[in-house]
């Protein structure tokens, strides 16, 4: 899909198609909307005053302008984006999808999206054209006849009228290669266990690593033995894939030497999760194959960061390893050995994410890593508490979960503190180890949290538990169902920030 920028006038634009932001309840006598009703016609006012459309939100109204010689597309697309005063950036990239993902559906593959906000036209542009990108992804991949997407997006225009042109450029492609690493992290969870097992997720990392110049490390079990990493190992015991550790490190090209901090984002690599000997019910547990999200979410967030070339370093690491039963298995009351030497009593093993992150966090700070965001599909339990709305975020780091709260408010990510008292920890005491990877049926998803801070010494650090938020059971206007891709655009936000302190 070519994407370009564009300021306007939108009635020149050479599109089959122009989409427009329209406020809700927005009066017909604002200088924009009679720009719209005379280059439709009348049209625009029509509508609205028939009360079909009222730009509430994810609305849309078509129209064909037959015989129209003002607006050269001849079709224009009215997208309600709710109240004036509750549009940003996380609208504008909405409003973009919906229009993209409407006009698609009629066949229409060259498109110009008006977002209309006012504020940085970079940010705007970068914004839209993610938006179109999220919006033209669809996890029929191995569907060969009526495919969603052989209605086919050729080309879209963003377009800020009236801004400069450079800065629209810029901004889109700012959003271009976020767009791109989002659908990259999406494909990834969305591909069957069968074509996503660690190998293949070290072979994806290892072609970003090459095309977008990142370095990389892949730890296979034999190293893994002699880090010491006995949790890590205790889960892919069952499986006939190897487990691999996946390490992704960004440098800026100009290294500051006295610079000591290193920001980390380490993701849960497991690519199918069957419970273990703990087996699952078989009821949805082919969605299991979600389970790698967490990883996919770092190394599409690290082919980002390649491209964006922040100044400052970032360290990637997805552990990654099926979760099978087998003679071979770790078997509940087993006890094993972390990297950090605490042991633990594996009284479930479907609770395997928190085995694998223990180790891959040791290893992070082994790297030297000061500052960790984890990020994992870890608990059913934070879909009971949260749903699909919200993402749980947990922690030592107030300051650290301050800003991916507002990172994520910033982009249209919402997260949700959930507490993490020292009483929680309680629930993981074991009498035979020192711990245990169960903390019972209560707040599963803070006694999960509770184990992860066992591994937390030494660095700020944050979990973030994607598990009801990375799988859409339902299509959105501007998003299809399947993987949604949750956490890129905030870790993104949150290196954005921090270089900008630099
Ligand atoms: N992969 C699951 C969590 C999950 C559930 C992700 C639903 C996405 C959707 C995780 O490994 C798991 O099985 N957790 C257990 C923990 C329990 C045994 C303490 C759970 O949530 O039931
Ligand atoms: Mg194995
Ligand atoms: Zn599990």
């Amino acid at each position: 899909m070519q994407v370009e920028g564009n300021i306007g006038p939108i009635e020149r634009l050479d599109v089959q198609a122009v989409a427009v932001a329209v406020f809700k309840d927005e009066k017909p006598n604002t200088d924009y909307l009679k720009k719209l009703d005379e280059l439709s016609g009348g049209l625009v006012n029509a509508v609205i005053d028939s009360g079909e459309f009222s730009g509430k939100e994810g609305e849309t109204s078509y129209l064909h302008l037959v015989g129209n010689n003002k607006l050269k597309a001849q079709r224009l697309l009215l997208v309600g984006v709710g109240a004036k005063d509750e549009y940003d950036a996380a609208g504008a990239s909405q409003m973009s999808g919906t229009a993209v993902r409407s006009l698609r559906d009629k066949k229409v593959n060259s498109i110009a999206v008006a977002p209309r906000s006012s504020g940085d036209s970079s940010e705007i542009a970068a914004v839209a054209v993610e938006g179109a990108f999220i919006a033209v992804f669809d996890p029929d991949k191995y569907r060969t006849v009526e495919k969603e997407n052989q209605k086919k997006v050729d080309r879209i225009v963003v377009v800020i009228e009236g801004a400069d042109a450079g800065a629209v450029n810029s901004g889109v492609e700012t959003g271009r290669i976020i767009g791109e690493s989002i659908n990259f992290t999406r494909d990834m969870a969305n591909e069957p266990g069968a074509y996503m097992t660690p190998s293949d997720m070290a072979e994806r990392a290892r072609e970003v690593a090459t095309e977008f110049g990142l370095s990389i490390d892949v730890l296979d079990e034999a190293r893994m033995e002699q880090e010491g990493m006995g949790s890590l190992l205790s889960v892919s015991r069952g499986s006939e894939q190897p487990a691999k550790l996946i390490i992704l490190k960004y440098t800026p090209p100009n290294v500051d030497e006295s610079n000591k901090e290193l920001l980390s984002f380490v993701g849960k690599g497991v690519t199918f999760d069957s419970g273990g000997i703990s087996l699952k019910p078989g009821e949805n547990m082919e969605l299991m194959k979600y389970d790698m999200t967490g990883g996919a979410t770092v190394i599409g967030t690290m082919r980002a960061i390649a491209q964006l070339k922040p100044p400052i370093p970032i360290l990637g690491v997805a552990p990654c390893t099926e979760n099978l039963p087998s003679g071979k298995a770790t078997k509940p009351g087993d006890v094993v050995r972390a990297m950090t030497g605490k042991t633990i009593e594996v009284i479930n093993t479907d609770a395997e994410g928190r085995l694998i992150l223990a180790d891959a966090m040791a290893y992070a700070k082994k790297l030297g890593a000061t500052k960790i965001i984890d990020m994992a599909t870890l608990t059913g339990a934070v879909s009971i508490a949260l749903g699909d709305v919200n993402a749980a975020v947990l922690g030592t780091d107030q300051p650290l979960i301050d800003e991916i709260i507002s990172a994520g408010r910033e982009v249209g990510e919402k997260f949700w503190q959930l507490p993490l008292d020292k009483e929680y920890s309680k629930q993981i005491k074991s009498d035979i180890a020192d711990i245990k990877n169960v903390g019972g049926r209560k707040a599963g998803t803070i006694t999960a949290a509770a184990f992860l801070k066992e591994f937390a010494d030494g660095v700020a650090w944050a979990h973030l538990d994607i598990a009801g938020t990375a799988w859409g059971d339902e299509a959105k206007p501007y998003r299809s169902k399947g993987p949604t891709g949750i956490a890129v655009r905030t870790l993104l936000k949150i290196v954005e920030r921090a270089s900008a302190k630099k």
